[in-house]
């Protein structure tokens, strides 16, 4: 097969950590030809997606005492670029980091000329767009916190003084930037919903706080709507938030019960949207986010179960290629 990435800067790119590497890397070990390109390296020509494209080879990082270790360098790029419309490829995975700007946007829209009952396009685009990762979630109320999202101060300010606290959610970021604890009686209450609001232009999102985010926020994988994979990510010292992006370790975990039914709720939904590489956040079993731009999580999967998640996601769609 052969697989483009839209990517961002490949050299920004950290092998141990980031999904897209061992998803590129899962694709290389099975034999299938890896290209990768960026979002705005992308156009329409004559009502179809084109891409200037790279074919890039890829060490693959290992398992030692210490963790993954990569070797330096990690990828090869083969010397020329081709400029070819994406339709050559089997399929095309989005891949490009949030926030989800304007330029993203537009990526999602040249994305939607490719034929996806010939190249599987990942996820779909049309899909991304009408999921905010924040507000994805509202749609499976029986399953998420207490939420609202909205800019009117007064409203807000009624909502963390009926719950003593709440958590503060900018709907276009991600990584934990700008999550924030409102309090009851905090003197900076105000200035704080002015500057998350831009002065009560912006909606936010304001959710009850699950005080068992301190024992950890799970990352569970979702391939085309089936878990394949969780890891629990606890917040590091000084810090509240449970991501990897703000100094959070990563633990191993299991599945309950009860998340295995969230996953069954959204699972229908998810393949509706064309969402087939998901990662979802919960915590305290609560259904915190719906991540799926570049979901991430797969290195530390693999490196805590022992298992090879890419091979199982660069499979599924051998398969699916098989069966058109
Ligand atoms: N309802 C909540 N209660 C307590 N903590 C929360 C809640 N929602 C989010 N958090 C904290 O904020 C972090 C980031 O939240 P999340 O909604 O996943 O946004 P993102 O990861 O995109 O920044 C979580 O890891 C958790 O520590
Ligand atoms: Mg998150």
């Amino acid at each position: 097969m052969k697989l483009a990435f839209i990517i961002d800067p490949i050299q920004n790119l950290d092998p141990c950590h980031d999904t897209s590497v061992a998803l590129m890397e899962a694709a290389h070990i099975l034999g299938h030809e890896v290209w990768i390109t960026q979002a705005n390296q992308l156009s329409v020509v004559e009502s179809q997606a084109w891409g200037f494209l790279e074919r890039v080879e890829l060490v693959p990082i290992e398992l030692r005492t210490q963790g993954w270790v990569a070797a330096n360098p990690w990828y090869k790029l083969s010397d020329s670029h081709t400029f070819c419309a994406l339709e050559t490829m089997d399929a095309v995975f989005m891949r490009t980091d949030p926030p989800v700007t304007v330029p993203y946007l537009y990526a999602t829209y040249i994305l939607d000329y490719i034929d996806q009952s010939h190249t599987l396009v990942i996820n779909s685009p049309r899909g991304i767009r009408a999921a905010n990762e924040k507000m994805y979630a509202l749609q499976f109320p029986s399953v998420i916190p207490e939420t609202i999202v909205l800019s009117d101060k007064e409203t807000i300010k009624r909502f963390v003084d009926v719950k003593g606290s709440a958590i503060l959610k900018p709907l276009g970021d991600k990584a934990g930037g700008g999550i924030l604890i409102l309090s009851a009686g905090d003197r900076n209450f105000n200035s704080i919903v002015e500057l998350s609001t831009s002065q009560g232009k912006v909606p936010v999102m304001i959710q009850t706080f699950i005080p068992e985010a301190k024992q950890g926020d799970k990352r569970i994988i979702l391939l085309d709507g089936e878990p394949i994979g969780a890891v629990n990510r606890l917040s590091g010292p000084g810090e509240f938030r449970n991501n990897m992006a703000t100094g959070g370790t990563v633990a191993k975990t299991e599945i309950t019960p009860r998340e295995l039914e969230i996953c069954a709720q959204l699972a229908p939904r998810l393949k509706q949207d064309g969402l087939i590489f998901v990662g979802i956040d919960v915590i305290g079993g609560y259904l915190t986010e719906v991540n799926v731009t570049s979901p991430t999580g797969i290195r530390e999967i693999d490196k805590l179960d022992n298992t090879r998640i890419g091979n199982q996601v660069i499979q599924w769609i051998e398969s699916e290629i098989e069966k058109r």
